[in-house]
Parts: structure tokens; sequence; C-alpha cells
């Protein structure tokens, strides 16, 4: 079952409603913050091996604030170097407008090596910005380089694990939690409303990143703090979402099944193994259309057009869940008109 619906997420939310109240009532620096969300802070940063971690109410308020906190010239004495992947989310986009910083955008591995190499020289503080599996893409990033390259350029690593929470990494916990990050300095977001079926997002780093951001984000110190109730549900879905290997092993194997069956009916798609699958087809015209003949069939996929992907990239996008069934995925290829 999908953790959204869970009924041990509701209990839980229910619960903590009962305990602490709908709302919280102020900021967490005021009156804002109780135990559980210490607590959940507390789960978060053990399992992702880090020292410290914080909750914010949305995953975009996470991005904008710690990253604007982080790239602050002011702070760093210096203008700092950034390499940002081109496919990242609007939020990290919105964190980086209007700062000073020296903006080097990329798109491939290599394309970020021959930059991080062209920089070298450079004695600026350096951070590298991505995503570790593209929301538009389903690609998933090589995790190994990233670290590889943070160490010989001494790159501060800043990742947005969105798309990779509850499904990738060791018991859904990431991808960054596949490496062992000793010595680089790093952050890492990762959001409760996807896979995680609540609301919210996560940073983690060391205890000084942690203290800085709890002083100097802004997203942070002047928003009123979540609901207990989501917080209670957060907690409940991290726990149940570590013990949900089975479930990811069936939106796997899901995932393969429907993209052999995409193939063979000649459409083109472009992800790595994760349950995001854009199936490209280029003219937006056509990607509504046969949105639209789907939504007829009673399936819901996402038109993704210009300008959140790159023109003549348009797409319709499909989400799996752990709801759904090879039955289902049968339906949906017999719905899809041949692409031959
Ligand atoms: C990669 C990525 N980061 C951050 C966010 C923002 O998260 P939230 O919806 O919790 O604000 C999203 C949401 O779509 C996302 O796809």
């Amino acid at each position: 079952m999908s953790l959204s619906k869970h009924p041990e997420l509701i209990k839980a939310a229910i619960e903590d409603g009962l305990q602490y109240g709908v709302g919280a009532t102020g900021s967490r620096l005021l009156s804002g913050s109780n135990s559980q969300v210490v607590k959940l802070e507390k789960m978060i940063a053990e399992d992702k091996n880090m020292e410290s971690a914080l909750y914010f109410q949305t995953g975009f308020q996470a991005n904008f604030s710690c990253i604007r906190a982080l790239l602050d010239s002011h702070v760093l004495k210096e203008k700092p170097i950034v390499f940002f992947d081109k496919r990242n989310h609007n939020s990290l986009y919105q964190a980086i407008f209007n700062t000073n910083i020296d903006l080097i955008r990329y798109r491939t591995l290599e394309d970020l090596k021959e930059k991080c190499n062209l920089y070298s020289q450079d004695k600026r503080p350096k951070f590298l910005i991505t995503e570790t599996v593209f929301g538009m893409d389903g690609d998933i990033v090589d995790i190994r380089a990233l670290k590889e390259l943070s160490l010989q350029y001494q790159l501060f690593v800043f990742l947005d694990e969105a798309h990779s929470s509850g499904i990738c990494g060791k018991n859904g916990l990431g991808l960054s939690t596949d490496v062992d990050w000793t010595g680089i300095p790093i952050c890492v977001i990762g959001t409760f409303s996807k896979a995680l079926g609540c609301m919210g997002a996560y940073a983690t780093s060391s205890k000084l990143i942690i203290d800085y951001l709890i002083n100097k984000a802004s997203g942070f110190i002047y928003s009123t703090a979540s609901s207990p109730m989501v917080i209670g549900a957060c907690i409940k879905a991290w726990q149940l979402a570590k013990l949900m290997n089975k479930e990811r092993t069936h939106l796997l194997n899901l995932t393969d099944y429907l993209k052999q069956k995409l193939k063979e009916k000649g459409y083109k798609t472009l992800s790595d193994s994760t349950p995001i699958i854009p199936i490209i087809i280029g003219d937006e015209k056509r990607t509504l259309d046969l949105a639209l003949k789907l939504k007829e069939k009673g399936i819901r996929v996402s038109c993704i057009r210009p300008p959140t992907v790159p023109i003549g990239t348009s797409r319709v996008r499909i989400s799996l869940t752990t709801n759904h069934t090879q039955e289902d995925v049968d339906y949906f290829i017999e719905a899809l008109p041949c692409n031959l």
C-alpha cells in the first residue's frame, strides 16, 4: 500500500493532532517546536549518517532557504563558484536567482568534469548543486563519481533527494546513503511529499552547518512550523518506508516491465530504473492529445512541456506507485496507440 493513504500514518496524524493540536501556532524558534519534531530530526540524522537535521514545511522552502544561506558571499567573504545541473528543479533555480555567485551550469557528468578542471586553480569556495534522481527524466546521478569529484576539487555538495527518498539507497533512505561522505562538506535535502506520502522536507548535514541554518535559513526562521499532525505522519512514514524493501522490488520489477512494453510499442523512454518514466513525444500538441486520449480511458498521466523541459522534448510522465499492478500496466499499454 502506498504511504499517503496508509492507515498507520492517518492514525499517527490523529494521535499527534489530539495531543499537540492541528496547528503549531508559531515558528520553530518561538512556540512551534515539540518533542515529536525533535524526534523526527534525530531519526533522520542517524539514518542518513549525518550529525544533525532540520525539518522544513516544504521541499521548496528547504531548498530555497538553505541554498541562499549557504551561498551568502558576505559570510563566505568571496563570490562562490556554483556548479549547477541544468536539469535541476525550479526550487533550486529560485534559490540561486539574484545571488552573488559565479554560476556554472552543466548538462552531463563529462561536462561537469571539464568545468571543474577549468576552475581547478581558482581558490574560491566551490559548490555542487544537483538532484540525485531527476524529476522530469527519472535519471539517477552517478553518486560515486560525484563524491570523487568533490574530493578532487574540494566541492561543497548540495543534494536534493526529493525523488530518491523512499525509493533509492539502502532501505530507501536516498541515494546519498550509498556512499561515505566523511571529509566532504555536504548538505542533503529530502522531501516527505512524494514517495513518503506526507508533506515537508529535511536538510541534514554536520552540526556546524545545521546550527548555521537554524540561525540563517529564512524559511525555517520566519514561517510557522508544520502541523503536529503532519509531523506525526512523517515519523510513521519514515519508520515504515525503511521496511518496504518488498514494495521497492515490486516497483523496480514493474518499472522494467513497463519500459520493455513501451519499447515494444515503439516509444522512447529516458529514465534509469526509477518509477518516474517519461515517454518522449517531442511535439507539444501531440503530447497533449495523447494525455487527453489516455484520460478518456481513465488513465491520468502528467503532460510535461517547455519551459519545464527543453523544446522538442515534450513528454507524458508516468509515476508508478506500489499500488499499481502488472494488470494496470497491461491496461495502460493496451490503451496506448502504437508509435511504430
Ligand atoms: C526535485 C524537487 N525538489 C524539491 C521539490 C519541492 O518539494 P515540495 O513539493 O515538498 O515543496 C520538488 C517538488 O516537486 C522536486 O521535484
